[in-house]
């Protein structure tokens, strides 16, 4: 016998009607200018972002409840947001897309819950959840429940942070307190030009401070990218945006209580590179390209770098190990010698503490000659910045492997994975100078008198600049005192890092037990 949905066609095409309707979101003129500024529609940014036909919407055909300004007649199903789940990778992730061409792709009370119903679920199947915004910001017709909407986000933002990962991707605006949503979850990635963030824009800035600034100059990819630290990736178009998303889910655990993924490797774990005895110059001074060092010794040569264009006084991004994911944190001696400063340390350490949370193991790489000397930078609270990297190097439980490839000074040796901060392994090269601070520094001031006493005074000087190089500009104090495992040769870190690895791969670790830390913020 047949079915109701065999017997009555009409039921299908009442459906069908109302998928049809809910698809065209804001309508076909509206999805032309989308498509005219440059950029795609949600529902296309969703396709490309999916394994082929693996997403599932949900609430297409919720709609707002709100009756002011005329809205009773406005309504389009799905209201502004499209949401669902869908694989990448066959992995599962949960998508939400704002859709610009629906009320500007403004945040209502139906929008909000439609974003927090998906983060529920997310939460409680551990799937990483992925928020494309592209949005004029609270619904204005909707005044505070527009408002309570947002608060609800973040209060879900932030009970899923740690738990799944959260990746925001800017594809339009993100403006006002909606910038918070994004800021909450582990990585933004921008589309340059056609994306910007900021709390007031431009015409606000002119009244009240009288500064001139474009959209693009104040919140745009490049702003943040580079000055601001905000993001974490910039893009040219919607498309190449989706892509690196990918990758960048490609080295990410789908939840806090899973292992990231592990791919092929067709490198050689035993393999010694060549090139790796050659780059770290004979000259103390020297710079060098420590992204050099990294890719002679990770997987296919390849560093998936995060925050490339900020603080580029430290290195910080993913890699493979035998096709394991690993978090990568290195001194980068080409700007500002490597030394340490407010934004490289803010930039470590909230890497650092990515990585733990999600099992992520961290290889240090260390060429530090100290903490930036200066006003601006006392002033502006390296201290409590600095606070920071220690921290989160000292709670991450995650497996913790350091080399030192040459300077190791000060404050600075005690911030970078050092065994004191609970590392596992520690290597350095024969090249490490691990000190308190460097020969003439030091013997300026401890031996102050013995050379105003002496009757060659630079003559003097010099003996005991090269007798203080040969005690402690070396690796071997260290590594008398234990701090130091294993005092290496470049071309042998690919190979012990594998090993370590290996070793590590079932450590076990913890916190004394509490509510939370206080991270000095
Ligand atoms: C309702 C909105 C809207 C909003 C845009 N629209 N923003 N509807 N609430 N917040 C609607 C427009 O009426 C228009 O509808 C459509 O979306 C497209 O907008 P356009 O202005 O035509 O587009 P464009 O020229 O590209 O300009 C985009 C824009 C601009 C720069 C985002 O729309 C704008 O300035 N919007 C207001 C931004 C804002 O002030 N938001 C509130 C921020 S405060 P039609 O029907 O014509 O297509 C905030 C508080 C959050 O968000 C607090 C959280 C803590």
């Amino acid at each position: 016998m047949a079915t109701i949905f065999e017997r009555n066609t009409a039921l299908r095409e009442q459906l069908a009607a109302k998928n049809a309707e809910a698809l065209l979101g804001g309508g076909q003129d509206r999805i032309e200018k989308q498509h005219k500024a440059g950029k795609l529609t949600a529902r296309e940014r969703i396709e490309l972002l999916v394994d082929p036909g693996s997403f599932v919407e949900m609430d297409r055909f919720r709609t707002h409840r709100c009756l002011n300004f005329g809205m009773a007649d406005k309504i389009v199903p799905g209201d502004g947001v499209i949401t669902g789940f869908g694989q990448v990778e066959g992995r599962q992730v949960f998508i939400y897309a704002q859709d610009f061409t629906v009320f500007g792709g403004s945040l209502s009370e139906a929008v909000s819950q439609k974003i927090c119903k998906i983060y529920e679920l997310a939460m409680k199947t551990g799937a990483p959840v992925i928020g494309l915004s592209d949005s004029g910001g609270a619904r204005i017709q909707e005044g505070v429940a527009s408002l309570a909407g947002y608060s609800n986000i973040f209060c879900k933002n932030t009970l899923a942070s740690g738990v799944v990962p959260q990746i925001s991707v800017i594809m339009g605006p993100s403006a006002g307190g909606a910038v918070y949503s994004p800021a909450l979850t582990d990585f933004i990635l921008m589309v340059r030009d056609t994306s910007y963030m900021f709390l007031t824009g431009p015409d606000v800035i002119k009244t009240v401070t009288h500064e001139d600034v474009t959209m693009e100059q104040l919140g745009g990819a490049g702003t943040h990218s580079t000055k601001s630290g905000v993001a974490h990736f910039a893009f040219d178009d919607d498309t190449q945006a989706i892509h690196g998303l990918r990758t960048l889910l490609s080295y990410l655990p789908s939840n806090n209580a899973e292992d990231p993924p592990h791919i092929t490797c067709l490198d050689n774990p035993e393999r010694r590179d060549e090139k790796l005895k050659t780059i770290i110059p004979d000259q103390p001074n020297k710079p060098y390209d420590v992204r050099e060092v990294i890719r002679g010794v990770v997987d296919e040569h390849y560093l998936f770098e995060v925050q490339e264009s900020y603080a580029a006084n430290m290195v910080i991004g993913f890699a493979r190990l035998m096709g394991h994911t690993v978090g990568i944190v290195a001194n980068q001696p080409q700007i500002l010698a490597g030394a340490l400063d407010i934004n490289g340390s803010d930039k470590a350490a909230r890497f650092v503490r990515f990585c733990d949370c999600f099992n992520i193991p961290i290889f240090t790489f260390v060429d530090v000659p100290g903490f930036l000397p200066g006003t601006e930078q006392e002033y502006g609270g390296v201290i409590r910045h600095g606070a920071k990297l220690l921290y989160a190097y000292a709670e991450a439980t995650v497996p913790k492997v350091t080399v030192i490839l040459r300077k190791a000074y000060g404050g600075a040796y005690c911030v970078m994975g050092p065994k004191h901060l609970r590392a596992d392994l520690n290597f350095a090269l024969p090249t490490a100078e691990i000190a308190v601070m460097g020969a003439e520094g030091a013997v300026n001031i401890v031996m102050r008198e013995e050379i105003a006493a002496a009757q060659d005074k630079a003559q003097r000087y010099k003996e005991l600049v090269a007798d203080y190089s040969t005690k402690f500009q070396n690796p071997y104090k260290a590594a008398e005192l234990g701090y130091i495992d294993e005092v290496i040769l470049p071309e042998d870190m690919r190979p012990r890092f594998c090993q370590a690895l290996m070793l590590l791969k079932n450590k076990r670790d913890d916190m004394p037990s509490k509510k939370h830390g206080n991270i000095p913020l």
